[in-house]
């Protein structure tokens, strides 16, 4: 019902600051990632999980202050865009035996959140 009214009231709005305001529509990586990640990914890496800071384009499982999985220790290669998607789909296929497990993610989700993962260094 909220939802509906919210709806309704952005419709409303006049076009120009409609136009002001681009990000509204897209789904935000930021966001994404506060509500799904941020709960194990909490930045240093922790006993829940690894740190992200760099990972994008990083060998995987390379950090060496965190106990990876023996799944995901031998799976080799490099994050990726194409990675990160197939592992965020479904971290059970991508690695079976992995640690990390996930709800479903729409592909808008996902490649958002992999967008942000490009700004954590
Ligand atoms: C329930 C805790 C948890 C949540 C929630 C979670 N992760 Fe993870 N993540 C882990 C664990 C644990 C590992 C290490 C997995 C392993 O060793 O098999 C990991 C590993 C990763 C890696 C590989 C890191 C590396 O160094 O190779 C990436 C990338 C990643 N997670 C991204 C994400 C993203 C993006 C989200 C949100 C959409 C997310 N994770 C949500 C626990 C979590």
């Amino acid at each position: 019902m909220v939802r509906f009214a919210s709806a309704a009231l952005l419709m409303s709005l006049p076009a120009l600051s409609l136009a002001a305001t681009p990000a509204l529509a897209a789904v935000d990586g930021a966001q994404v990632f506060a509500t799904q990640c941020k709960m194990c990914h909490q930045g240093a890496s922790n006993a829940l999980a690894p740190s992200l800071a760099g990972v994008a384009d990083a060998k995987i499982a390379a950090r060496d202050d965190f106990a990876y999985s023996p799944a995901l220790k031998a799976k080799g290669g490099t994050w990726t865009d194409a990675t990160l998607d197939a592992f965020l789909k479904s971290p059970a296929a991508f690695a079976p035996g992995t640690k990390m497990f996930l709800g479903p993610q729409s592909d808008e989700n996902r490649a958002a959140v992999i967008g942000y993962l490009h700004t954590l260094k």
